[in-house]
């Protein structure tokens, strides 16, 4: 998947140096879904962060759970640098390649807004999932279908294309896991933030690595439209929002 003309791993590498401090919503998820681990009862086995950009989520997981050590997976290696974990822990791999030696019979395999960036997210959840320890669990987080909903509706009054990144329908992410196992927790959260503008709302998405534009470019004369249709709220803000899937599930 590009993001905005350019490759992926370079884009996040770029935004390296910024993400950390600009993740707020990938952060706060994460704690939420390391919260999720807690209790968890594990087997015996390896944890993996999988897409674990500069250790979000296994930092969380670190400080909720001390006595867990993951291994942190992801191709981006400026971001994966940055990740207060041994060298030995981080794993630089393609997870469009399927996972990693490391993860055979993970206890744990645990994932915040990565999956969607897969080429198949659907198939590669299929996978990890069969590579779980008997016992094992997976925790997922992550954005779906539904999200960005402002920006598609300016694309639709201003009649050019929606080059927002193209995100897993969340139904079909459950579904995958429902095949192999019941999850015990699936929860469906929105989050609405506001930009002083389209333009401040594009400009962070840069700064997280996703560029502008994730999908492809607009020539300037369409970009100018679509940002005079940007729908905003009784106070003048730019309101975007995020559709995003919880999931918890164990392998009998
Ligand atoms: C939005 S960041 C999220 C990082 C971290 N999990 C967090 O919550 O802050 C998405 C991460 O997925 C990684 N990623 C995307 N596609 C990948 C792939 N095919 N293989 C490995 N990592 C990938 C990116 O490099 C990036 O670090």
């Amino acid at each position: 998947m590009t993001s905005g003309g350019l490759d992926r791993r370079t884009a996040f590498g770029r935004a390296a140096a910024t993400y950390a401090a600009r993740a707020r919503l990938q952060q706060a998820l994460a704690w939420r879904l390391a919260h999720h681990c807690r209790g968890l009862a594990l087997p015996a086995g390896p944890v993996l962060d999988l897409g674990a950009g500069p250790g979000t989520l296994a930092g969380a997981l670190r400080r909720q759970r001390p006595d867990l050590d993951p291994w942190l997976v992801d191709d981006c290696a400026p971001l994966l640098a940055l990740a207060p974990a041994p060298a030995e822990r981080r794993l630089l791999w393609d997870l469009d390649r399927g996972l990693p030696p490391q993860a055979q019979g993970a206890a744990l395999l645990m994932s915040s807004f990565a999956l969607h960036w897969l080429a198949d997210p659907v198939a590669q959840l299929r996978h990890w999932l069969g590579c779980l320890a008997p016992g094992g669990w997976l925790a997922l987080a992550v954005p779906v279908a539904g999200s960005f909903d402002g920006w598609r509706q300016a694309a639709r009054r201003a009649g050019v294309a929606c080059t927002a990144l193209a995100l897993p329908d969340g139904d079909a992410l459950r579904n995958a896991v429902e095949a192999t196992v019941r999850p015990s927790l699936d929860r469906r959260l929105r989050f609405t933030v506001g930009y002083p503008s389209p333009l401040a709302f594009l400009r962070e998405l840069r700064q997280l690595g996703v560029q502008g534009q994730a999908s492809g470019r607009l020539q300037a004369g369409a970009m100018r439209r679509l940002l005079r249709h940007w729908p905003a709220d009784a106070r003048g803000r730019t309101l975007l929002s995020w559709e995003l899937r919880l999931l918890l599930a164990q392998r009998p």
